[in-house]
């Protein structure tokens, strides 16, 4: 099959009134996927080379979605919805590249469980036939286009619910709505369509009418009727969502992963995990989150775009954003990576430490209580508790550095810009405004004054100021 005679159109004109929603119904997510990328998703994984989403409501919120996440598809605006013929006319001058002989697969995009394999199976069916469509069998067929087959049993009709005669109401053969077509069956037949029905609408499905009319044959292919499931109202949106985390859950076992608790997880569709990597309960990993093999995962962390590498520990409650984490690195517990977070080889990132747009080098450790914003620190160095990165000035944001080896006593100020040489000492406490030299122990603080005998007379006074009323 070659990629570039099979192209694709995503119906997601719809308004989705059930779903009583601001949000165009395509654009709400399933395991943290739109719908509408889960059909774009699926139809490319079938083979289709190009992909063609008309929209309609919410246009331009759905076009800015598709050209950020699917660089890429198009979209078209079906800018009054008159029915799926009408949609897929709206198509046709995006595809006048597509030579005759090719194939448009039709989908919608409001159903998130559509496989790749199937579709991939639905082109292969069509054969030279005109088109070819999906079937299955649902015991309440309500509100579904119910196939009408001859004696023969080939498929000569789709008829609308609106439509139907009460013995075609009985029927429980479905149309699932997804479909492959010739190029040029499409071409000639989608004109010859009209809004004669019960709706008033240009019906997609007229189409099988057409063919058989003009002496083809209609291929079908029966497929599991949860994989046609579409999304109307929010509990087939909370289902969908449930089944979806489901499959997630089950391929990463599939590919070595544990999970403690597995019901109790969230893992977006695009997560990646590494073999032998552990899943703690109440974990939550989504967007392109990304970790590596034989780490493991703690308790009630929630990791967002993050890149973890091989054999890292998360301790529970961590949150990462948009960062990255290198091999054989600690963290947590309670730690927060903030976007741009690097942190090195072998690093340690304890417990109550943040850090935003931070290298922490090779080996360097920031154990307990510290905020690291605006720093690139070196190998092997060690950042001691309380320590706090002065990065913002109220007006604009500064850096720190910390060269190789540097030790960083507890509780100490480090105020940006600055630089601190390669294995120089902070003294604990000291608030640290000048660059320290490399080598060199920097004392920023008062010093220390020990009056003898003292403590006596303090807790006298103490005692006669505690008498007065
Ligand atoms: C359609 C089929 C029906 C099938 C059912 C499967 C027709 C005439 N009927 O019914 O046989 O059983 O799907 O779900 O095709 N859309 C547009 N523009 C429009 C109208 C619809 O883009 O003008 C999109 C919708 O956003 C949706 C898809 O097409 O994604 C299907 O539309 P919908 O109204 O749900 O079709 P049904 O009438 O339910
Ligand atoms: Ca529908």
């Amino acid at each position: 099959m070659n990629a570039n005679n099979v192209v694709a159109v995503v119906l997601a004109a719809g308004k989705g009134t059930r779903m009583k929603s601001r949000r165009p119904k395509v654009l709400h997510e399933v395991a943290g996927k739109p719908l509408v990328s889960w059909s774009i998703d699926a139809v490319t994984g079938a083979g289709c080379g190009s992909v063609v989403v008309v929209v309609g409501h919410g246009a331009e919120a759905v076009t800015a979605l598709v050209a950020a996440r699917h660089p890429g598809s198009r979209t078209v605006v079906q800018a009054e919805q008159k029915g799926t013929g009408h949609a897929v006319m709206m198509a046709l001058p995006a595809l006048s590249a597509l030579p005759d002989d090719g194939v448009v697969v039709v989908v919608c995009g409001d159903t998130p469980f559509i496989t790749d394999t199937a579709i991939a199976a639905l082109i292969a069916a069509r054969g030279a036939a005109p088109m070819a469509m999906w079937t299955t069998r649902l015991a309440n067929p309500r509100g579904y286009g119910r196939v009408v087959r001859n004696a023969a049993g080939s498929v000569v009709a789709i008829v609308e619910e609106k439509d139907a005669t009460p013995a075609e109401r009985a029927i429980e053969e479905i149309n699932p709505g997804v479909y492959a077509f010739s190029a040029l069956f499409l071409r000639q037949s989608l004109s010859k369509l009209t809004t004669a029905n019960a709706a008033g609408e240009y019906y997609l499905t007229d189409l099988v009418r057409l063919c058989v009319e003009g002496g083809g044959a209609v291929a079908s292919v029966a497929v599991d009727a949860a994989i046609t499931d579409g999304i109307n109202d929010r509990s087939q949106l909370a289902d969908a969502e449930a089944r979806a985390r489901d499959l997630i859950v089950s391929r990463h076992m599939k590919n070595g992963v544990t999970f403690l608790l597995r019901h109790s997880v969230l893992i977006g569709a695009d997560v990646l995990i590494g073999e032998d990597t552990i899943v703690y309960p109440q974990v939550s990993l989504s967007g392109r989150t990304r970790i590596g093999a034989n780490c493991s995962v703690g308790q009630g962390s929630v990791l967002k775009d993050a890149e973890v590498d091989d054999d890292v520990t998360i301790h529970p409650y961590s949150l990462f954003d948009q960062c990255r984490v290198r091999s054989g690195a600690l963290v947590g517990p309670f730690a927060r990576l903030r976007p741009e977070a690097d942190v090195g080889e072998g690093a340690h990132v304890g417990n109550f430490v943040e850090l935003k747009k931070t290298r922490l080098g090779k080996g360097s450790k920031a154990n307990h209580l510290a905020y690291l914003g605006d720093a690139d620190i070196g190998a092997g160095v060690n950042v001691g508790a309380g320590t706090i990165t002065c990065n913002y000035d109220g007006i604009g944001k500064h850096k720190t550095e910390l060269k190789d080896g540097v030790f960083v006593g507890s509780n100490a100020t480090l105020v940006a810009p600055l630089v601190v040489g390669e294995a120089a000492y902070i003294a604990a406490g000291s608030v640290v405004t000048d660059e320290v030299p490399a080598g060199a122990v920097a004392f920023g603080r008062a010093r220390q004054e020990n009056k003898a005998g003292r403590a006596k007379t303090v807790r006298e006074k103490n005692a006669v100021r505690a008498r007065k009323p």
